[in-house]
């Protein structure tokens, strides 16, 4: 197992009716701005539960933050922070809202161009950002427990992520019964998004630290197992809150400590996002298979250990056994009706994978993935294998 260090501050307040109880984590004198989407929360009760559970406290509201959250929308919750001094935020949302939420607080004390600290991916440490607390509207990224976030700027096709040990909400609220208004689409999307947060950390080469190698798997079998439950049409709060937790366990740090990471699938994805506007999720199921196809020989262990635990597959060789890991990977993002090509998605296809050979090497970011040898020129041609 590799050395690490592990410092998860975030609390968690799990399950049905904990809203009520931010009233005793947000400080009774705090100037709170409570930033939310698109008016989800107006029509499943979250926004009324929010407001009755501040209702001593000072509170302002900055709603409207898209998904994907958008550069040119935050610089003016920002303005917003600095007129009227204040100094705690609450996101209401998903992944955007939350993600919104943290690039604010870092931004709320940074001196110079907001932009960036996205750019030059400046890290926010202990006491440098604005506290913030969270009410999960929709589990997916695992952004209510991690110190991550990614912004997109559509005047510059930019996708781009900081974080930093300064960016772990404080607290977050996490009540399975808020994916009672989510639709589909919106499920799905948040099970890929945490398989595939699983996978970044585990796909990559057999490792001694079994603990964490099992968790994963776990997490993948219970996010499988999950999966048609969540999608019935009748509300299954128990399928509910391990869909939920899945989430937030799949990348709240605890199973990348002392093993190798990945992540070159999300940086090609987040490529797609910003050229195409895919969902989040849906730009994971286009690359990993493609991905693991193109580094067959290093990943063929890993993915024969997988097809093997999380599948039952042991018949065959390493090589047969890691193929057919991949092929039950597509047949699980196919059985929830997400599409793996990118031309399942757009017909704008063609030029894609120049476009991100460019926008790699304009970045300087020459050595991807979990051995830092992935290079502009294979982004290429992974990104080629998905159209
Ligand atoms: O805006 P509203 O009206 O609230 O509607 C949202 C939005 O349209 C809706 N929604 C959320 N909760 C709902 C609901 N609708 C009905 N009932 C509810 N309870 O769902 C839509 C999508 O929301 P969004 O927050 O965009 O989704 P998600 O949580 O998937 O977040 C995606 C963003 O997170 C980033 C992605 O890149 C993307 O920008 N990620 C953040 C990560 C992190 N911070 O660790 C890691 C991830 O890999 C990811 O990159
Ligand atoms: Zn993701």
């Amino acid at each position: 197992m590799l050395n690490f260090e592990f410092k998860n501050p975030t609390k968690i307040l799990f399950g049905k009716g904990e809203i009520a109880k931010i009233s005793k984590e947000v400080p009774a004198n705090a100037k709170v701005l409570m930033i939310y989407g698109g008016g989800s929360i107006k029509n499943n009760g979250v926004y009324d539960q929010v407001k009755e559970a501040l209702k001593d406290h000072e509170i302002y509201e900055f709603g409207g933050v898209p998904a994907n959250p958008e550069y040119e929308v935050l610089v003016n919750a920002l303005q917003f922070i600095k007129e009227k001094d204040i100094d705690f935020l609450l996101a209401v949302g998903g992944g955007s809202v939350i993600d919104g939420t943290k690039f604010l607080s870092a931004a709320a004390n940074y001196d110079g161009e907001p932009w960036e600290i996205l750019t030059k991916s400046v890290r926010t440490f202990e006491g440098e950002g604005l506290p913030f607390g969270t009410v999960l509207t929709l589990p997916a990224t695992g952004s209510e427990m991690n110190s991550g976030y990614v912004i997109s700027r559509r005047e510059t096709n930019e996708k781009l992520s900081s974080g930093g040990p300064g960016l772990f909400p404080q607290f977050s609220v996490l009540d399975p019964e808020v994916v009672r208004s989510i639709p589909a689409r919106q499920i799905v999307n948040g099970l890929t998004d945490a398989y595939t947060h699983v996978l970044e950390q585990y796909m990559t080469a057999p490792s001694p630290a079994d603990l964490q190698e099992r968790i994963a798997e776990s997490i993948l079998i219970s996010l499988q197992e999950t999966a048609p439950k969540v999608l019935a049409d009748d509300f299954d709060y128990e399928a509910a809150g391990n869909f939920m937790w899945c989430c937030t366990m799949a990348l709240n740090g605890l199973i990348q400590k002392g093993v190798i990471t990945d992540w070159a699938v999300h940086a090609m994805g987040h490529e797609l996002t910003a050229y195409f506007g895919i969902d989040h999720a849906r730009t994971l199921a286009i690359i990993a298979p493609s991905h693991y196809r193109y580094n067959f020989e290093v990943k063929k262990g890993k993915l024969a250990q997988y097809a093997e635990r999380v599948w039952g597959i042991k018949e065959g060789t390493l090589e047969e056994r890691a193929e057919a890991g991949i092929r039950k990977l597509e047949d699980f993002f196919h059985s929830l009706h997400i599409q793996t090509k990118l031309s399942e998605y757009t017909e704008d296809f063609q030029g894609t994978a120049e476009r991100v050979e460019k926008a790699f090497t304009e970045r300087k970011w020459t050595g991807l993935g979990e051995y830092k040898k992935l290079t502009p020129q294979d982004a290429k041609k992974i990104v080629e294998m998905s159209y």
